[in-house]
């Protein structure tokens, strides 16, 4: 087997920037170890940047979204029970963000895949990927039992964090940065009404960090921060409702509808970059390379706009036969990704429980707030961060 560029990982990064190829012409194949089923019961993130739903267009999958998203023009800000809106749109001189789950961003990007008769492997075991110092990269696999190789330009790694392509990267070419988070988000997926459906609300308590989220009219996802080490059994759906609520303001708590949890899980929260992002022929997307605890909502806005940079450089590569844009992928794109990393850190230590976070701590981060609500420069530093910098911000100054 033969292709342009093959594509390891059929999650939000693999299947985007395997649409935008195609749709400039440019042969792909996506090589994934899971089941399509699998990968569309992951259950992720769900706030979208201006330039995600933009790029969604761009690939030909941006009709749902348009039909079924919910634009948000405002975030909340819960603290000392209070709660104060911070007027997003009106800081960023119009700007939005959208709720729509990446389950759908996902299911979208299959469908037009398959439509398009695109060639995705799933179910491939023991994937390998060789060659990429060279000229000729290959990756081999086994599916149904055979032993495969697919030749191939370039390997874009899109397989997440706990991907083989990061990891078959020379330990002395690459460094990575990590931060761990001393607790967890427990979260639930709910078939009841949002308790907003106007407004993404962030909760910093004394009892620990909450967040009120949705997927539709009628689907709610929620959080509340929890011990590490607690297991998703010691949290019953009415514990969870009990401390959700005690986390946010009373008028917020009183009109929350609660129901039976669809789905309900815990997650760690970590930061963390592999730089550099480009390794001869191949090339590292999304959380492949970098996370970030998802309080800003960050990670699959990230890999959107990893894609963007790489899919135009692999354009402009074939197209006018210049590597110009593939050798400053890796700059581009780490440049956005720190600002991003650095986004989500400073919002999850200004709104989570740290264990040192009491008394002082905690009086700093309510100090804190209560400036960022009452200042216009603080909720415009903010509100421009959450809708999304420019991709070609601080590249002319
Ligand atoms: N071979 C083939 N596929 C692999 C391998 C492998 N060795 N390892 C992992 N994969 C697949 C996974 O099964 C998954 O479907 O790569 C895909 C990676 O998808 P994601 O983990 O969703 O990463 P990405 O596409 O970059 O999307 C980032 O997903 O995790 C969220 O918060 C994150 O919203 C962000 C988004
Ligand atoms: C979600 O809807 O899952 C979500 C929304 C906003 C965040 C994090 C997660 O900051």
């Amino acid at each position: 087997m033969r292709t342009q560029v093959a594509i390891i990982g059929a999650g939000p990064s693999g299947l985007l920037l395997g649409q935008l190829l195609h749709k400039a012409g440019i042969d792909n194949i996506i090589i994934e170890r899971q089941s399509a089923d699998y990968v569309l019961g992951r259950i992720r993130a769900g706030i979208l940047e201006q330039i995600t739903v933009d790029l969604l267009n761009e690939a030909g999958v941006g009709a749902r979204v348009a039909a079924e998203g919910t634009v948000h023009h405002s975030i909340e800000l819960v603290y000392r029970n209070t709660r104060h809106p911070i007027d997003v749109t009106g800081l960023t001189g119009g700007k939005v963000v959208t709720a729509y789950g990446q389950t759908e961003v996902t299911k979208d990007l299959m469908d037009a895949r398959a439509a398009a008769g695109l060639t995705t492997l799933y179910s491939a075991a023991d994937v390998s990927i060789h060659g990429f110092d060279g000229s000729s990269p290959v990756v081999r696999f086994r599916q149904n039992g055979e032993l495969k190789e697919l030749a191939c330009d370039f390997i874009a790694g899109c397989d997440g964090f706990h991907g083989v392509c990061r990891a078959s990267v020379p330990e002395g070419a690459i460094t990575e940065y990590e931060k761990v988070y001393p607790f967890g988000w427990l979260g639930i997926l709910a078939d009841v009404p949002p308790v907003s459906t106007h407004a993404i609300v962030y909760a910093n308590s004394e009892r620990g960090f909450g967040l009120c989220s949705m997927r539709s009219l009628t689907r709610s996802r929620y959080y509340v921060q929890c011990p590490i080490e607690d297991k998703v059994e010691q949290w019953s759906d009415d514990r969870f409702w009990d401390e959700l609520r005690r986390r946010l303001d009373p008028e917020m708590a009183e009109r929350m509808v609660t129901g039976p949890s669809i789905e309900k899980s815990i997650a760690p929260l970590r930061s963390f970059v592999a730089e550099p992002m480009r390794f001869g022929r191949l090339f590292l997307a999304g959380d492949a390379a970098h996370i970030v605890p998802p309080t800003g909502a960050k990670g699959l806005n990230l890999a959107a706009s990893d894609v963007k940079y790489l899919s135009s450089a692999l354009i402009e590569y074939y197209h006018e036969r210049t590597s110009a844009g593939i050798d400053d992928y890796s700059r581009k794109a780490l440049a956005r990704v720190w600002r991003a990393e650095r986004f989500s850190w400073w919002l999850t230590s200004l709104m989570h429980r740290f264990p040192d976070t009491q008394g002082f701590g905690q009086k700093v981060q309510e100090a804190e707030l209560e400036y960022l609500v009452n200042s216009e420069a603080a909720s415009r530093s903010l509100a421009e961060n959450y809708v999304g910098l420019p991709l070609d911000f601080g590249q002319f100054r």
